[in-house]
């Protein structure tokens, strides 16, 4: 069964470990390129096939009113399956509970059709990661 929560203090490494795994490792980057400066204050979001941590996803404040969403991933053998969708719901909880009006995210190119189908708008274009990765801003708003 698919569970989705925050991990726990003792879950880190391994949601650490996940984010690097699908996010950096394909891109050969080392280990610490999957985290960032906000990782302390920032809200973190996983989805555990029973012990097994299968997806993960983190909103942090830009300001008072934007948050931002960062290092969303689901391990290929689920994907397709809702459980994206669901770590964007509960992200999207955690940000009205924190009176946010609007998110970014800077999506990448293989992403935006998922961030549009769960009401995302494509802003604009902006950097390549990695010298290969095409990355859309976009945006939700809350109202
Ligand atoms: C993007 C990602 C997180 C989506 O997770 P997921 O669990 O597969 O998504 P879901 O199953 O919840 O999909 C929700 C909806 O979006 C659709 N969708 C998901 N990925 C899609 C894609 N690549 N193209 C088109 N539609 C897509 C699903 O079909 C589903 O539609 P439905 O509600 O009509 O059935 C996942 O594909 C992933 O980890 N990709 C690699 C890492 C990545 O690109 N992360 C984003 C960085 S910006």
């Amino acid at each position: 069964m698919i569970g989705i929560r925050e991990p726990k203090k003792e879950e880190l490494d391994s949601y650490y470990q996940l984010r690097w795994e699908l996010l950096r490792k394909p891109w050969n980057q080392p280990k610490g390129s999957e985290k960032d400066e906000l990782e302390e204050e920032a809200y973190h979001i996983a989805a555990f096939d029973n012990d097994k941590l299968v997806g993960v996803g983190r909103l942090h404040k830009n300001s008072d009113e934007e948050g931002q969403i960062r290092f969303m991933a689901v391990s290929q053998d689920y994907r397709k399956q809702g459980i994206g969708k669901t770590i964007l719901s509960k992200i999207h909880e955690k940000a009205r509970e924190l009176k946010l009006n609007k998110i970014v995210l800077n999506a990448r190119k293989e992403a935006v059709p998922f961030y549009k189908k769960l009401g995302y708008k494509k802003t604009a274009k902006s950097h390549t990661l990695f010298g290969k990765i095409e990355h859309f801003r976009m945006e939700y708003p809350f109202n």
